[in-house]
């Protein structure tokens, strides 16, 4: 990754529009002078508590919490890094980066691979051409028009079509001024047995680009047409760019309407990803295979946080899927099962049944736990006593990670029926997640309760249970992140601190003494203190000097830079704020006081009362000067 000179940072944030970035991805409008509301791109919602602040060149969701720059906009829509985010932007917004101090094989090192990307992104488009324009792609045409894929779909994608000559994409590309060893180094190109001759890699294929996150072309999928032909696909090797385990294909093409359900569907094949698109289901990638790595999983965890596997019901499939659930273990996803019928991938539910047909199977997805517990009952000889012992002792494994819970008797009452046993027997016999803790915890339908208290094993079956569990406090939806989830629960002083600081943002010539002369120790928490400094050190553009990776410090100047987009300047009101917090913390010591019986509460008392008294007189006064000045 290159180093950017640090101006180049300053150059595309003043060219961004902001509301114009923003507008790609939900509706904004006008809400006040320089203000603007919409959707929140980031949850689902259907009053808009989005707003954008142009002026300052940030966003912030009073709903979900989510905000940030024009940096963090991108890093979060389009799963950056920052400097991805940065050259995203540059590309965007025309402007040219400058890598600092780079020594000149680094930059001759990057030169070269610039080109390479060059290169793909030329291949993709000329086999693209080749699939619409040639005579030769008729056959790939009319089959992928049997398929049902529609043109639409199908230039979404950049499909293309391979020729079938030794040699077509070589000479296109010697035309435009490649070498022979770039196209090697491209994956595009094979070299013969015997004098080395170079040619073309993919021929007679129906080709799928392979993307990352930004769409920048890495290699290609390549499916046959003919039955002669071996592979069925075949891909780019792995090399200095392309590595196949690193990417789920499609993900550019899901982000927005993952991230904004906060669910991607994992298939197997590029032709599962296109009809689910198709479909309307635009949330869907796919593993290239069954062999997936962690890397999938990790770029997986990045465009939602339920994965829905769609994998085939076959016995390659179902391990796939128990390893997407150890991966998992490690983080927080949430994996949720795509009952698929036999022999069937999602293309084909999609062309034979139907894009409805397929939308009602997604919805029908199970909690991975379940389908653990109905593999090993499918896998048991339920026929005498010791296969019936056989499946307990399999099922022990999943049950330790389900803490008690309706979904866990369910499951439970389900595989009594099966062995044909009395449930509280079988449930003897069966391990409860966070069993060994004090009391075991009333069933919550929110996270994975138990989960927790499970030696830190949160894996799949534990966050299977999150999502399915639909009780609890987000009763609002099936499953994914509704915004009771995401809402930042902060303490009333907390919440007091902030108010001062939007005000502060407001009034910045009062609050340039009045926060110079404020003890730093004074606030409730590190988060706030670190808050309270940026804003001090910032006051006239709190938007300038964060730290590119420090979401939480974005989110929470974004929201104070929103709240003083619509707040007067007034002394008053900054000092009732102050009083405000005051009153707050003295409350909180009178608490302390009362309950550790240390005495001194009357003072305390006294005080406080005073403090909110004046308090109050300030308010009123900025109230009063805000109806005069109106
Ligand atoms: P499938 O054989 O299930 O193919 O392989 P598919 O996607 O359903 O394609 P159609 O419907 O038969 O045309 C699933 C995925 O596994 C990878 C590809 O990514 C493919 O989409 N694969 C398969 C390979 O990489 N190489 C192969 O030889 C076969
Ligand atoms: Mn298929």
């Amino acid at each position: 990754m290159p180093r950017y000179e640090d101006t180049d940072k300053d150059k595309v944030r003043d060219a961004v529009d902001l509301v114009d970035l923003i507008s790609t991805r939900t509706e904004l409008r006008r809400s006040g002078p320089g203000e603007y509301k919409g959707l929140c791109p980031f949850h689902d919602e259907r009053t808009p508590s989005f707003h954008v602040t142009p002026d300052k060149g940030m966003y912030y969701c009073f709903g979900c919490g989510a905000g940030g720059d024009a940096f963090r906009f991108v890093q979060e829509t389009e799963g950056l890094d920052f400097v991805g985010a940065l050259e995203s932007l540059a590309q965007r917004y025309g402007i040219e980066l400058t890598v600092a101090d780079e020594d000149p094989a680094a930059a001759e090192r990057r030169r070269a691979r610039e080109r390479l990307m060059e290169l793909l992104d030329r291949a993709a488009s000329f086999y693209e051409r080749f699939l619409w324009e040639s005579a030769e792609a008729e056959p790939a045409r009319a089959y992928l028009r049997d398929r049902g894929f529609t043109e639409e779909t199908l230039r979404t994608f950049r499909v293309g079509y391979a020729p079938s000559a030794w040699d077509k994409l070589f000479m296109a590309s010697r035309r435009q001024g490649y070498g022979a060893r770039e196209l090697f180094d491209a994956g595009l190109g094979l070299r013969s047995k015997g004098e080395g001759r170079l040619y073309d890699r993919f021929r007679r294929r129906i080709t799928f680009p392979l993307c990352d996150q930004r769409g920048r072309v890495l290699g290609f999928g390549a499916r046959a047409l003919g039955k002669d032909q071996q592979p069925k696909y075949l891909n780019s090797p792995d090399g200095d760019i392309f590595h196949k385990g690193d990417i789920v294909y499609g993900s550019h093409l899901a982000r927005s309407a993952a991230t904004k359900a906060d669910e991607v569907i994992a298939t197997e094949g590029y032709m599962d990803v296109l009809a689910l698109h198709q479909a309307g289901i635009e949330n869907a990638v796919c593993i290239m295979g069954t062999s997936l790595t962690e890397r999938q999983v990790g770029e997986l965890a990045k465009l939602g946080k339920t994965v829905l596997l769609a994998l085939d019901a076959d016995s390659a499939g179902q391990e796939a899927m128990m390893k997407a659930s150890r991966v998992a273990a490690k983080s927080k996803l949430n994996l949720r099962v795509v009952p698929m019928p036999d022999g069937l991938d999602p293309a084909d539910v999609v062309q034979q049944e139907g894009a409805d047909a397929a939308r009602e199977m997604v919805g029908r997805s199970v909690p991975f736990v379940r389908f653990q517990v109905e593999r090993e009952l499918d896998r048991a000889d339920l026929s005498h006593a010791e296969g019936k012992d056989a499946a307990i002792a399999a099922l022990r494994p999943v049950f330790a990670t389900l803490p008690p819970s309706a979904l866990r008797q369910e499951l439970l009452a389900h595989v009594a029926g099966q062995v044909g046993l009395d449930e509280a027997l079988v449930s003897s016999w069966l391990p409860v997640a966070g069993e060994r803790a004090a009391a075991p915890a009333p069933p919550r339908g929110g996270g994975p309760g138990g989960g927790g208290q499970n030696g830190g094993r949160r894996n799949g079956g534990g966050g299977g249970f999150g999502g399915g569990g639909g009780g609890g406090f987000r009763d609002d939806e099936r499953f994914g992140s509704s915004s009771a989830v995401l809402t930042p629960r902060v303490s009333p002083l907390a919440q007091a601190e902030g108010d001062f600081l939007a005000q502060c943002i407001a009034t910045p010539d009062v609050a340039a003494e009045v926060l110079a002369g404020l003890d730093l120790d004074s606030f409730s928490s590190d988060a706030m203190r670190r808050v309270l400094v940026h804003v001090r050190d910032h006051l006239r553009a709190p938007q300038d000097g964060l730290p590119e990776d420090d979401a939480m410090l974005s989110r929470s100047v974004a929201k104070l830079v929103t709240k003083a987009a619509d707040l007067a300047p007034s002394r008053a009101a900054l000092q009732g704020q102050l009083a405000n917090i005051e009153v707050l913390r003295l409350t909180g010591q009178i608490a302390e006081a009362l309950a550790s019986g240390t005495g001194g509460v009357a003072a305390l008392r006294q005080r406080r009362d005073q403090l909110a008294t004046r308090r109050d007189a300030l308010i009123a006064q900025a109230i009063d000067e805000q109806a005069s000045a109106s």
